[in-house]
């Protein structure tokens, strides 16, 4: 069974491909200190603590077939990230939409993944350290082509992954896991074992063993006919989110709760989460092939494919109107 070449019909199907854009805009569009401007020209101050300290939270949401996903969801969730960091949007949620719908218009792409994010800003006099107040945070905003973390390729075959041996992820005690933040190291270094491993990815567990997430993405289990995926030590992934729906929608029962890695290790299917790529099914964990069959499982085929398929139907989408210029003054 062969899954949708979502990759695929993003470069060439006609509803897809970009619309007319400024030149300046081919690498993306973006909103750094104020102002518009060309992702290649947009600058971040050295001195500002996102940049030096990780001291920010930030958002991505995709556009696909010129729809925004669950735009208002991306747009709550980075509300609370901010407030649980003592962080303050200097816009509303209308006006950081706005924002976005601009970056996306001013790049004319259909299927653009859009970043936004709220820095702690300088730091202020050091009388004021201690006071969230003193610091005048910062927003910057892009939006670029479509980035498929797991290509065509990869979710047609199933990805390869393995189960991080060096590294757990940071406590949910430490950083909040749930407030979407630049704290990537544990991430990233995890990302790079498992390239030394040949494998597309990692996931990391937490110190006791339970599946945590893995980086950049949110991890389901299948076993017997029952979707188990982690209830705390993970962003509450959109997609996530959006693979509860699809589950309820085909009677596939679904389960939020501690998963331990062994559950992993023995399970008949397993994908990824994520919006920089959707539902991407795992082949391989730590070189074992699970359900005993090579390639994506079917249930986490049906899933991608209904993923695809609904979103452009337009299901939960906000589209956006190419035809009126980008408002940017
Ligand atoms: C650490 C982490 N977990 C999970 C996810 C998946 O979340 P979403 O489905 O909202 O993209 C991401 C997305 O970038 C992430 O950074």
């Amino acid at each position: 069974m062969s899954i949708i070449q979502a990759e695929h019909v993003m470069l060439t199907e006609p509803d897809h491909v970009r619309v007319a854009f400024d030149p300046q805009y081919d690498h993306g569009s973006a909103f750094a200190n104020g102002v518009y401007s060309s992702i290649d020209t947009a600058t971040v101050p050295l001195a500002d603590l996102g940049f030096m300290q990780a001291d920010a939270a930030y958002d991505v949401v995709s556009v696909s077939k010129g729809y925004f996903f669950r735009l208002e969801d991306h747009l709550e969730r980075f509300e609370t990230a901010c407030s649980k960091f003592l962080l303050r949007n200097p816009y509303t949620k209308e006006e950081t939409a706005n924002i976005l719908t601009n970056l996306v218009k001013l790049a004319g792409t259909k299927e653009a993944y859009v970043w936004w994010g709220v820095t702690r800003g300088y730091s202020p006099d050091p009388a004021g350290r201690t006071n969230p107040d003193a610091y005048e945070n910062r927003f910057y905003a892009f939006a670029i082509p479509y980035l498929f973390i797991a290509n065509d390729v990869q979710r047609t075959r199933g990805v390869e992954i393995m189960v991080s041996k060096k590294f757990i992820r940071i406590p949910p005690h430490a950083v909040d896991p749930t407030a979407k933040n630049f704290h990537w190291m544990d991430l990233k270094l995890a990302l790079f074992e498992a390239g030394s491993a040949k494998c597309d990815w990692s996931v990391l567990c937490n110190a006791e063993g339970y599946l945590a997430e893995a980086p950049g993405s949110n991890i389901f289990v299948i076993k017997d006919g029952v979707l188990y995926t982690p209830d705390t030590g993970c962003l509450e992934g959109i997609t996530r989110k959006t693979t509860f729906d699809l589950a309820h929608e085909i009677g596939l029962p679904v389960r939020v709760e501690p998963v331990h890695v062994e559950q992993l290790y023995n399970a008949d299917e397993a994908f990824l989460t994520s919006t920089a790529g959707g539902i991407m099914p795992i082949n391989g964990v730590d070189g074992k092939v699970l359900g005993g069959v090579s390639g994506p499982g079917k249930i986490a085929t049906k899933l991608h494919d209904l993923y695809w398929t609904k979103r452009w139907n337009g299901w939960l989408g906000a589209p956006v109107d190419y035809s009126v210029p980008a408002d940017i003054g």
